[in-house]
């Protein structure tokens, strides 16, 4: 099948594995035939998902001590949630702007080769975390979690730019913020498994970071202002939540995400 198909089969599936499965055979066949398809009628609004877990408000997914592998379980439960989703906004990207008209023709190609490696990527890491809760005894599906990223791509569906400000820049660029210390944190309670699991994902997330910036920096130069103001006027429109410091600065950095970026943002 073409990219785009193969996107809107990834978003339609909703076994978390069946969904990485797909989202894996998407980019291997991209590899193979760069067959990108035709623009797509419609697209889900939201993402085909398991009936578990339960989505619930963010104030009321469970506070993760590590001490316990209880603590530890949901932990690598919630991460696991976040990888679920970002399988959906990488397949999102693909379906949504691979054919969108500010692109050039002659970087479509480009633009679908990161976004399928990204998603990829996405793929490995769910699987990894799912592989690693069963051996701990637990399932994907077992603790409550929250829409909030699904949310916050949702309001952009319909602005190429803010979805690339927002889901990479923001969302994507906070998990370099916080992952560190999810690592100590594993290290300290003698999890060195799981520890060692954030730390791939974490490598590997800085590359997607660094894919946003360069699409974002791609789509700004069309604009007469800097992108960094354009990055700041998309952020205040479209998303709702906070811009919280601290933030890992030489992660960003290295993604090519420079302070003047984020710093004007932060809310502390
Ligand atoms: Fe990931
Ligand atoms: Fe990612």
């Amino acid at each position: 099948m073409p990219l785009i198909s193969d996107a809107i089969r990834v978003l339609s599936t909703a076994d978390p594995r069946a969904k990485a499965a797909r989202a894996r055979e998407m980019t291997s066949a991209w590899r193979d035939t760069q067959l990108v398809g035709k623009s797509p009628t419609t697209l889900p609004d939201q993402p085909a998902r398991p009936a578990k877990p339960e989505l619930v408000s963010p104030m009321d997914v469970p506070r993760r001590r590590l001490g316990s592998s209880q603590g530890r379980g949901a932990l690598l439960h919630a991460v696991a949630h976040i990888e679920l989703n970002a399988i959906d906004l990488a397949a999102d990207m693909i379906a949504r702007f691979t054919l969108h008209p500010a692109l050039r023709e002659s970087d479509r190609k480009r633009f679908a080769a990161d976004w399928t490696s990204v998603c990829d990527d996405e793929a490995r890491h769910f699987l990894m975390l799912a592989d690693r809760l069963e051996a701990l005894g637990l399932s994907y599906g077992d603790y409550p979690a929250h829409n909030g990223l699904w949310e916050a791509a949702h309001s952009t569906r319909d602005n190429f730019p803010a979805r690339v400000a927002i889901a990479p820049l923001v969302l994507e660029a906070r998990g370099l913020d916080v992952t560190p210390n999810m690592i100590n944190r594993l290290n300290g309670a003698g999890d060195h498994k799981s520890a060692q699991m954030l730390q791939v994902i974490y490598d590997e997330e800085i590359g997607h970071v660094a894919t946003g910036a360069r699409w974002f920096k791609y789509l700004a130069a069309q604009q007469a202002d800097s992108a960094e103001s354009y990055f700041h006027e998309l952020v205040r429109t479209h998303f709702k939540g906070q811009i919280k410091s601290p933030f890992n600065e030489k992660a960003r950095t290295l993604a090519g995400l420079a302070r003047t970026y984020y710093e004007p943002l932060s809310v502390n």
